[in-house]
């Protein structure tokens, strides 16, 4: 299932897609890393690291939002997801605030459409069939209540976590 009631499962590299947030899955400093950050950095331009290097970090589970500057995105949703420490630590829980906090903010700002990576799926280690689930979840609950948003895009990288969310998506009709 690859489109449920707003929520679209999508395969490739999020800094191509047109929306009005991209969310990035950021580490706390928000000055850039390797995977997605790296490639949203590199993307956006030296002006995103400069405009994050103002906003003080961000800690695990919330989220900050920045123009997107050279992206066709028109701003990044910068949210720091959780490293998997076996699952015992509060990981799931700070996963559905990264979503959800995500989510909050673009409706604040009013945003029509937003994409998500894979959040702590790489080097994070978040199991992705937890993850998916999470996603899932945190996507319709916001489309079901008020808001804005009526786009959401799950941009998978790669097919393994593209069918795994299609799959996800597809048990929560
Ligand atoms: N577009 C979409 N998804 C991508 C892209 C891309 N261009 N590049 C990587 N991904 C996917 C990965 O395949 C993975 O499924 O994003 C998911 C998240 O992986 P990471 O980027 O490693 O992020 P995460 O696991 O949350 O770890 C965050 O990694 O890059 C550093 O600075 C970052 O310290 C932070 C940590």
């Amino acid at each position: 299932m690859n489109e449920v009631k707003g929520i679209r499962v999508w395969q490739g590299d999020i800094t191509t897609l047109a929306v009005d947030a991209i969310v990035n899955a950021a580490n706390s400093s928000l000055l850039g890393g390797g995977g997605v950050d790296g490639a949203i950095h590199r993307a956006a331009g030296p002006e995103l690291t400069a405009f994050c290097a103002g906003l003080g970090g961000c800690p695990t589970g919330a989220a900050k939002i920045t123009p997107g500057f050279r992206l066709p995105a028109r701003h990044v949703i910068h949210t720091v997801g959780p490293v998997w420490r076996g699952g015992e630590c509060g990981e799931a829980a700070a996963l559905t605030d990264c979503y959800r906090n995500s989510l909050a903010l673009a409706a604040a700002h009013a945003l029509r459409s937003i994409a998500f990576p894979a959040i702590s799926c790489g080097v994070y280690g978040f199991p992705p069939e937890a993850a998916a689930r999470i996603a899932v979840e945190s996507c319709r609950a916001a489309l079901a209540g008020p808001g804005t948003i009526d786009e959401i895009v799950l941009a998978a990288f790669d097919q393994r976590m593209a069918s795994l969310l299609s799959e996800t998506l597809g048990q929560m009709v």
